[in-house]
């Protein structure tokens, strides 16, 4: 089995979960911030270093105004009362996403976490948040450019390499495996470039229900897996 470092996770399901309780959709979603404390003990657990999680997507601003202010809320408590349990777990916080388009006072408590946690050493949480692939990209091309206007670069330079150094993270390796929960069969403009050779894991189980159980089938699953990257072996 290749190495897995990286595990990248599409937590779908919450608004399933709450209304098979005849519960609000904004229940489902702090049901699930919940659960976000238990994946980074099985990660450390499994010793997955990195863990991407899709919080909320450039896509989901067009629900319903109390549905993203519910989302805005519940990572605004998530950074203000979890900070000190990645301090604790030697735990480094980053962000991937347009992280400007966000109020201030989100903007300020991202800050200050990621701050407060960046020496940390012993594994890695990226929260995609106002994140999508295609911005991503966008944003990358848009940063290759001006460095190209400014003379800093020359166009016959530029190869994936170079894309890969602007994204949002370019120190983060690239995820070897992709869980979704909520079984749709579908990427939602999850880390496009990043995904090249990743391997998914697709599970019915919605993202309040995710269990440790769950988590090691993945990472099972992983390990069976034969992974050629286009090569023969
Ligand atoms: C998809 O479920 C989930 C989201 C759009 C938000 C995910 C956010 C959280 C789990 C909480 C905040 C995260 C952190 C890191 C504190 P859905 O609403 O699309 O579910 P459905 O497909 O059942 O409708």
């Amino acid at each position: 089995m290749g190495e897995l470092n990286h595990i990248a996770i599409i937590m779908d399901g919450n608004g399933r979960w709450a209304k098979n309780r005849n519960l609000p959709r904004t229940y489902g979603h702090a049901e699930g911030a919940k659960k976000v404390s238990d994946v980074l003990q099985w990660a450390k657990k499994y010793g997955i270093k990195y863990l991407t999680l899709y919080a909320f997507s450039t896509e989901n601003w067009k629900r319903p105004d109390e549905e993203v202010s519910a989302l805005m809320k519940l990572l605004k408590k998530f950074l203000t009362e979890k900070t000190i349990e990645l301090i604790e777990n030697d735990i480094c916080l980053k962000i991937a996403g347009r992280v400007d388009e966000l109020s201030c006072e989100l903007q300020a408590l991202i800050q200050d976490s990621i701050k407060k946690t960046a020496d940390n050493k012993s594994g890695t949480l990226v929260i995609a948040l106002n994140y999508g692939g295609r911005a991503e990209l966008t944003d990358a091309v848009k940063k290759i450019a001006e460095k190209v206007q400014d003379k800093k670069l020359n166009i016959q330079s530029i190869t994936e390499e170079t894309l890969s150094q602007n994204l949002y993270n370019p120190e983060i390796p690239d995820p070897e495996l992709l869980i979704r929960t909520g079984g749709e069969l579908r990427i939602s403009n999850f880390l496009l470039w990043e995904i090249a050779y990743t391997e998914f894991y697709i599970t019915d189980t919605l993202w309040p229900d995710f269990d440790e159980a769950t988590f090691r089938d993945a990472i099972n699953s992983f390990g069976k897996r034969e992974r050629r990257k286009g090569g023969l072996l």
